[in-house]
């Protein structure tokens, strides 16, 4: 039986930021991961970074190569039809967002990592949490062929939306609220310097579709296809033909590349209350899930721990455990508005394959008030800059 002080399940952006956020204050952990290192470093995910995120990763000392590689943007596009609106970010609000790959980010914080010389270990399987009511929570687990268990001090499920920790809650503990969408999106990754400078999210007859960006060689583009959409219906140049139809304003090109990647992302909201159960903490996608439209997911789990991180800071440091009694509550209340905007983005900008003229009325209206009007324009860029008190 070994020891540690916090036992980190998963290794994505939120078990890997907590590990290394509890380091910079000397505080041990052990990292458990089931894939490999090249699996977690390859995965394709999302890419916009909130200006407080981003600075929270300079802060950490881990954002040196997100600031000359990622890419600063200012404002989004809003397309209509063929209507484009650019919301400048920075004169509503005065903050901007980072354009990185959470791939990217992924590959910082393992390298912080193995440079901590602190324990992660990949390719572990066999995963089971015990004792979580208990003072003296463990982690049991198999890694290259031996059995082990591990007794933390509190354990973090960081294991994304289909891991452990989330269902080793007893029944009847967590109240869970989520909607699904009768659409999702097909993306691609495409060896093509970008159209447009900044994101273009366009609503429009066909139904969805966004322009977004990895690099100035990289083009990453989406499409609103069906939930169980069969990708192997989509030839590259059937791809290319509906981006153009759904993108396409008079006086702009899309330059089409060849295709590197391309897959099929369910569109869901999910929340589990309340996000912590004894000595469990869950924080990411373990604990919710929003569609992408908002680009709220990956900065949701990077807020969540590092509200863990300071309330773990206050626990060992001063022994005040209020903090970490009110993990749940404080993470949940930016949770909440994060699942309000990302429903809002994602209604207002898609084709409901069961709605009616009077839906689309109401999306074009809302487009028109986000055109015409300070107030409208500011409160989206709030939200998607990341609201500073939520
Ligand atoms: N044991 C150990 N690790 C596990 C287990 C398990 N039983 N189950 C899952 N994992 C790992 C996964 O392989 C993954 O690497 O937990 C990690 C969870 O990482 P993410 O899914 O990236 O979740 P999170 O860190 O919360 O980041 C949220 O990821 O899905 C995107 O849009 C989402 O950007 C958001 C971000
Ligand atoms: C992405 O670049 O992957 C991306 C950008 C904006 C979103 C969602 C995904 O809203």
């Amino acid at each position: 039986m070994s020891r540690t002080q916090v036992g980190i399940v998963g290794a994505g952006p939120a078990g890997l930021t907590l590990g290394h956020l509890l380091h910079r204050e000397g505080i041990e952990s052990v990292i458990l991961e089931a894939r490999s290192r090249d699996y977690v470093e390859a995965r394709l995910r999302a890419g916009v970074l909130e200006h407080d995120v981003a600075e929270l990763f300079d802060r950490a000392g881990v954002g040196a190569r997100m600031r000359r590689e990622g890419l600063v943007h200012t404002g989004v596009e809003l397309q209509s039809g063929p209507e484009r609106h650019r919301l400048a970010f920075d004169e509503l609000t005065g903050k901007t967002i980072v354009v990185y790959g959470q791939t990217e980010v992924v590959k910082d914080l393992i390298a912080a990592r193995l440079e901590s010389g602190r324990p992660l270990r990949f390719g572990v399987s066999d995963v089971s949490l015990h004792d979580l009511d208990g003072d003296r929570p463990a982690i049991r687990y198999a890694h290259e062929g031996d059995e082990h268990e591990l007794a933390c001090d509190v354990v973090a499920g960081c294991d994304g939306f289909h891991g452990v920790s989330r269902a080793s809650i007893p029944t009847g503990v967590l109240q869970e609220f989520r909607r699904e969408y009768p659409y999702g999106w097909l993306g691609i990754l495409a060896a093509v310097a970008p159209s447009h400078d900044e994101l273009i999210y366009a609503r429009g007859e066909r139904g969805f579709a966004l322009l977004s960006m990895r690099s100035p060689e990289l083009s990453r583009l989406y499409l609103q296809c069906a939930p169980d959409e069969d990708l192997g219906a989509w030839s590259d140049d059937r791809i290319w033909a509906e981006l153009q139809e759904r993108l396409g304003v008079d006086g702009w090109t899309l330059h089409e590349g060849p295709i590197l990647e391309k897959g099929v992302t369910p569109m869901r909201s999910f929340v589990v209350e309340p996000m912590q159960w004894g000595r469990l903490f869950l924080a990411g996608d373990a604990a919710h899930i929003v569609p992408p439209t908002g680009a709220k997911g990956l900065n949701l789990a990077i807020r969540d721990v590092h509200v863990l991180a300071d309330a773990l800071v206050a626990w060992y440091r001063d022994g005040d455990h209020a903090p970490l009694d009110g993990y749940s509550e404080t993470c949940l209340r930016r949770v909440w508005r994060a699942e309000h905007f990302s429903w809002w983005m994602t209604t207002m900008l898609h084709r409901d394959p069961e709605g009616d003229p009077f839906d689309v009325r109401l999306q074009q209206s809302q487009l028109r008030h986000l055109r015409t009007s300070t107030a409208a324009a500011t409160a989206l860029a709030e939200n998607y800059v990341g609201v500073e008190r939520a």
